[in-house]
């Protein structure tokens, strides 16, 4: 069984235009623990099967992309079938597909005993997005380059809402709209991963950025719907996470997030108050991961499963949107 976390960007600054078509980015990712679940059973083939309407379970799907090009370049005939409990909103600017597809690497990675070392899966990583090289990794780091280029950040732990409009945002159509005008140099995001270290939250808050949001916010009003919802609602500081159209804010403490979140009454919004992941995006429990069957943990609904590692997800807040 295999942990996927969802991220926000606390800052997303767009540097240029590079040659290769791609953005220059500078960007504070952070991992949150709202996940995705993910089994891997030993299978002749490549398979997948979803739980939520909507999610495709076909070779667009990055999770079984990974499995795909993971297999090709590891030159090896080993099957696998996923199977995939989806919690995170689907084109949300929360990086859902981007972690089930590190997890499925990391997974596959033991389950095939590959022994890569992180450098090479980081490699097949970028080919799938470039977010998907984060979610190899831990807690919060600093992006450049495309934002695959990564340093970690030290960060103090933060409490979050996400508030998601339940409709999805493309990542192309998003930086295709991106202008000039909207150009930042990366000193923001500088900033905010030194005050990261700070723990202070309405420091972290005041210095929230997003270099899409513009473009994004001009289709899409309920953007600024949900910011002046969440800031009404007592929010530190709110912002897009990535190419939207999930927004989040920052919360005083976990408690005054449960807060926020209880306030965000719009029927239409999926609402979670999370805590940020110093450890590891992707938590592993690699004794039950060929031996569970498919997916029928995830019907019994008894995924919750008990994670190593100092800061694990807390069953009672996640995947608790109110519809
Ligand atoms: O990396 P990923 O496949 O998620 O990116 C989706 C699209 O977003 C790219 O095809 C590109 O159009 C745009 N993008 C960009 N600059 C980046 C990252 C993504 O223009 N740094």
């Amino acid at each position: 069984m295999l942990s996927a976390a969802a991220k926000v960007n606390l800052v997303l600054e767009i540097r240029g235009k590079r040659a290769d078509g791609y953005h220059e980015l500078a960007t504070v990712m952070q991992a949150v623990d709202l996940s995705d679940r993910l089994v891997l059973d030993e299978a002749p083939g490549l398979g997948l099967a979803v739980n939520t309407d909507g999610v495709p379970c076909d070779a667009t799907n990055l999770a079984l992309r990974a499995a795909t090009t993971l297999r090709e370049a590891a030159k090896i005939d080993r099957g696998v079938h996923i199977t995939l409990d989806k919690r995170i909103p689907v084109a949300a600017g929360l990086g859902g597909g981007s972690s089930d597809a590190a997890a499925v690497l990391l997974g596959l990675n033991r389950l095939w005993g590959l022994r890569w070392p992180a450098a090479r899966l980081a490699e097949v990583a970028t080919a799938l997005g470039m977010d998907v090289p984060f979610f190899l990794r831990s807690g919060a780091a600093l992006g450049t380059g495309r934002g695959e280029v990564l340093e970690p950040v030290v960060a103090g732990a933060l409490a979050l809402v996400l508030v998601n409009p339940a409709f999805g945002s493309s990542t192309a159509e998003a930086y295709g709209r991106v202008t000039p005008a909207m150009y930042t140099d990366g000193s923001r995001a500088r900033k905010l991963a030194e005050l990261l270290r700070t723990r202070q939250a309405a420091r972290v808050a005041a210095s929230l950025y997003n270099g899409l949001e513009a473009a994004v916010a001009s289709h899409h009003p309920e953007i600024e719907r949900m910011r002046a919802a969440l800031l009404a609602a007592g929010a530190l500081g709110a912002a897009m996470s990535g190419s939207g159209p999930t927004v989040f804010g920052v919360a005083r403490s976990f408690e005054h997030a449960r807060q926020i979140r209880a306030r965000l009454t719009r029927a239409s919004w999926r609402c979670w108050a999370v805590r940020t992941l110093a450890g590891p995006a992707v938590r592993m429990r690699t004794s039950t991961m060929s031996s569970l069957g498919r997916g029928q943990a995830a019907r019994r609904g008894t995924l919750d499963p008990v994670f190593g590692g100092s800061n694990p997800p807390a069953p009672t807040t996640i995947g608790r949107g109110r519809r």
